[in-house]
């Protein structure tokens, strides 16, 4: 088993997911928002790259039972019911809801990578589980940090360092690329306090100059739910526990 992280899509072509199994991250917020609104019962979260492409999908579904959500510079978008606090995503508010769901950069980088064979939602909210799961694929594994607008972001790095850390517990012979090596490195040095980390990143700072204080105190709780979403026909679902159980995922 092979491990591997992308500091930001930019540095990778969608075809390079192709086969490949893959784990996109972006703590703040987008994978702490997906994995909270499946946790809450939401139906499935449908992730686009663009806001006019959230509009079309969400037009061409069945009416009350859909929800566009989402962010720009962290607000809430004109005519969306929900914005991209994972906060919002209560049981009252989303249960069997689908939720159509534009992000900056958390729900491109998912874009990007649906080519691969195994997609999966990672934040610290449930990254115990999905270092579980991959551990039972034993697939060599690509781990895409959204990154902010293309470049490094520290949250997703010391995520994936985490995650990384927490496959090496699981599991003894794990090979890693340089990247996953610098992302350990990283969770060494600055992972011990995830809410002080959030708090100093920088998208930690334009979180707390919007009012968002509370979503950081959200997204750094580790291990808070068995949750792991997937990537199956164009949606974001929670993987039944029958596939847990059969480690695999039925792409039926
Ligand atoms: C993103 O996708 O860029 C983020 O989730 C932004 C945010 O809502 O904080």
């Amino acid at each position: 088993m092979k491990v591997n992280v992308f500091f930001n899509p930019l540095s990778v072509d969608e075809l390079f997911f192709t086969g490949k199994t893959t784990v996109v991250i972006d703590v703040l917020r987008a994978s702490s928002t997906i994995v909270t609104a499946l946790q809450n019962g939401a139906r499935e979260v449908i992730p686009v790259s663009s806001v006019e492409f959230a509009v079309k999908v969400s037009g061409g579904m069945f009416g009350g039972q859909t929800l566009m959500g989402g962010e720009r510079n962290t607000k809430k978008i004109e005519g969306f019911a929900l914005g991209n606090s994972p906060l919002e995503y209560t049981k009252e508010a989303i249960e069997g809801k689908t939720i159509v769901l534009y992000t900056t950069n958390g729900t491109k980088a998912v874009v990007k990578a649906k080519f691969s064979e195994n997609l999966f939602i990672c934040s610290f909210l449930n990254l115990s589980a999905v270092a579980a799961h991959l551990i039972s694929l034993n697939n060599n594994v690509e781990i895409l940090c959204s990154g902010k607008a293309n470049n490094f972001s520290m949250e997703d790095t010391i995520c994936a360092g985490k995650l990384i850390a927490e496959l090496q517990k699981l599991k003894n012979d794990i090979e890693i690329t340089d990247s996953a090596r610098a992302s350990l490195a990283l969770n060494k040095s600055f992972g011990k306090s995830i809410s002080k980390m959030l708090n100093e990143s920088e998208h930690g700072k334009v979180l707390i100059e919007n009012n968002f204080k509370e979503d950081i105190k959200y997204c750094s709780k580790l291990n808070a739910t068995d949750v792991i979403p997937y990537f199956i026909s164009g949606v974001l679902k929670v993987i039944p526990i029958s596939n847990l159980v059969n480690n695999s995922i039925s792409k039926q």
